[in-house]
């Protein structure tokens, strides 16, 4: 038997644009999912077709059980952590000796298959790695660890992932000329905040002109801009949408005595918030239950 856990993700800036291979910046945060993998002749019965796949991919057999604390279809990168954390979990039960990098790329070719062809290697990369990384194209770059004080707001309107990136992709098949310059602002946001990651106000106000961009883009949603707005009003610096918006999550970067009246700001509107922080660890092993 074996036990491993990953952690889930916030995008700080950038999603939708790295599909198209522009600059992202994503950080791995608490809470983390955990994934017990135990050797036996009979297959698993995960309804997932994300561990389905993970056991395809390794080929072997095996039962499964998924402790999650990652609330799924959030926007937190719940698919890539049970994704990574299942592969890890097997690679050990079964004696595999895949490299860390491989599991990554391993647990990224899944999530592309399931979400049919179009994903990027952020939620992968984080989960497995942990920390604050960049990502362009398929390129990965760790970035030194910043301790922001990060609000996360469940506005518990279900999404899914893979209808916001095919309308993405409609919106910029329908209307080009509006949407790839949106799409390029939106990279350039990442690069001016790579100049800017110790300056939260900063930060807070890119995060801002991010999420307006996004909601040229069609992935907004009434709630998500509700919370925004309580969050900014509560006196965060920024908020955002994050993941792949129409629903799931935002967050809102704030100064560390503001944390719990943003939080309350958000609670107000019928949503879910939690404060975080940065997790640095990626995939680990735990001990078995
Ligand atoms: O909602 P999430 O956590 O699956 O994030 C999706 C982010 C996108 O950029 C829209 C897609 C991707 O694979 O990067």
């Amino acid at each position: 038997m074996a036990t491993w856990s990953a952690p889930g993700k916030v995008f700080l800036f950038g999603e939708h644009a790295v599909v198209y291979g522009k600059p992202g910046i994503a950080m791995a945060i608490r809470p983390r999912v955990f994934v017990t993998v135990r050797k036996s002749r009979s297959a698993h019965h995960a309804k997932s077709p994300y561990i389905d796949n993970c056991f395809q991919e390794m080929g072997v057999r095996g039962s499964v059980y998924v402790n999650s604390q990652l609330p799924s279809s959030s926007g937190l990168g719940s698919s890539a952590a049970v994704t990574v954390a299942t592969l890890s979990a097997i690679n050990d039960e079964f004696g595999k000796k895949y490299r860390q990098e491989e599991i990554a790329d391993m647990a990224f070719a899944i999530e592309k298959k399931v979400q049919k062809g179009r994903a990027s290697p952020t939620d992968t990369t984080v989960s497995t790695f942990g920390g604050l990384v960049l990502i362009t194209g398929t390129a990965r770059r760790r970035l030194a660890p910043q301790n922001f004080h990060l609000v996360v707001g469940n506005s518990m309107v279900q999404h899914n992932t893979a209808r916001m990136v095919e309308l993405v992709a409609m919106m910029r098949k329908t209307n080009p000329q509006v949407c790839n310059p949106v799409l390029d602002a939106i990279g350039a946001i990442s690069l001016s905040a790579l100049h800017h990651m110790t300056d939260p106000q900063k930060l807070g106000e890119l995060m801002n002109m991010n999420h307006a961009l996004l909601e040229v883009l069609g992935v907004g949603h009434t709630q998500l801009s509700r919370l925004v707005l309580a969050s900014r009003m509560a006196g965060a610096y920024g908020a955002k949408l994050t993941g792949a918006g129409g629903g799931g999550c935002m967050i809102a970067i704030c100064p560390k005595h503001l944390k719990s009246k943003v939080a309350g700001a958000i609670e107000s509107c019928d949503a879910r918030a939690f404060s975080t922080t940065i997790d640095t660890e990626g995939a680990r092993k735990e001990k078995d239950a």
